[in-house]
């Protein structure tokens, strides 16, 4: 696996594959790799001739009082997943290399990007949007490989890419979950070993919901409103929980059969993400 710092040594080197007719496959991260990240570059191994992952904590992101200077930084360990997994390139800029200068382009899905954990993080999907579209400019990958547990992340770069008709695929993969449940995250390393026992209840709680939908129920705020009750007593603090089309993220009509539960719940100091995608029958 090579390791590249400079954006001059990827062209170079993409270019090289290039040349040769090569696909290349990308995985962008932040690092402090899990079995989620693996098994995208375990995916875009088996879909292009070449793989390139990123690893870059992204200032942009993060807002003013979140936790970007404490989120896990496990270069080392990184590298020798990368290398196991079959990586090719690992393109690892440092942040003067990203943003030499203040920047003054916005790249905003403006509508998807204020709702959900958009609403709670103002700025936070303008901030993804940039770096992805500059990494894609960068890597100018066939392929674009993202886990879908930061399901409204996805449905934001996918209409980015969509909207500024950038020449690569998009590829969501389900989320990877610890043997309790527990979707795979960095952040999870910030939860104390009691709030570590609880936090499976998230998923536990959106499986719920949709068992309820799937029964035929129709009631959402109630569904909700009982569901989240028990995480609550558990100690979760919600930030929102919606059942939502899976297209768009807006509240599905009664025909919407694509359905995306989202929740996003604190427990202690850690900002917990999940969701659950199903396919409603068609009522009768
Ligand atoms: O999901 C992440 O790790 C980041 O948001 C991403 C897509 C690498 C952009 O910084």
């Amino acid at each position: 696996m090579q390791t590249l710092t400079t954006i001059d040594a990827l062209r170079c080197c993409i270019k090289a594959w290039r040349q040769e007719g090569q696909s290349i496959a990308f995985v962008p991260t932040m690092g402090n790799l899990h079995a989620g990240h693996i098994s995208l570059v375990q995916t875009a191994r088996q879909q292009a001739d070449r793989v390139v992952v990123s690893i870059f904590v992204n200032p942009a992101q993060f807002g003013p009082h979140e936790d970007f200077a404490s989120y896990p930084r496990t270069e080392q360990q990184d590298q020798t997943q990368l290398i196991n997994s079959g990586t090719d390139l690992l393109f690892l800029p440092s942040a003067v290399e990203m943003y030499p200068n203040p920047i003054q382009t916005r790249v905003s899905v403006n509508e998807l990007s204020s709702m959900h954990c958009g609403a709670s993080r103002p700025g936070h999907f303008d901030g993804v949007a940039i770096v992805v579209c500059k990494l894609l400019n960068m890597v100018q990958p066939d392929i674009l490989l993202l886990g879908e547990k930061d399901f409204q992340q996805l449905t934001v770069i996918k209409t980015m890419v969509n909207d500024l008709n950038l020449p690569v695929a998009v590829q969501g993969l389900p989320t990877v979950r610890e043997a309790d449940g527990l979707a795979m995250s960095s952040r999870n390393s910030y939860l104390s070993l009691s709030e570590r026992q609880v936090a499976p209840l998230l998923y536990l709680t959106l499986c719920n919901i949709r068992d309820a939908i799937l029964k035929g129920r129709g009631d959402f705020p109630v569904i909700i409103a009982e569901q989240t009750q028990k995480l609550k007593d558990a100690g979760f603090l919600i930030d929102y929980v919606q059942i939502c089309r899976s297209t768009d993220l807006l509240p599905p009509t009664e025909i919407d059969q694509e359905l995306v539960i989202l929740i996003a719940a604190k427990l202690g100091k850690t900002r917990l993400i999940d969701n659950v995608y199903f396919i409603r029958p068609v009522s009768s």
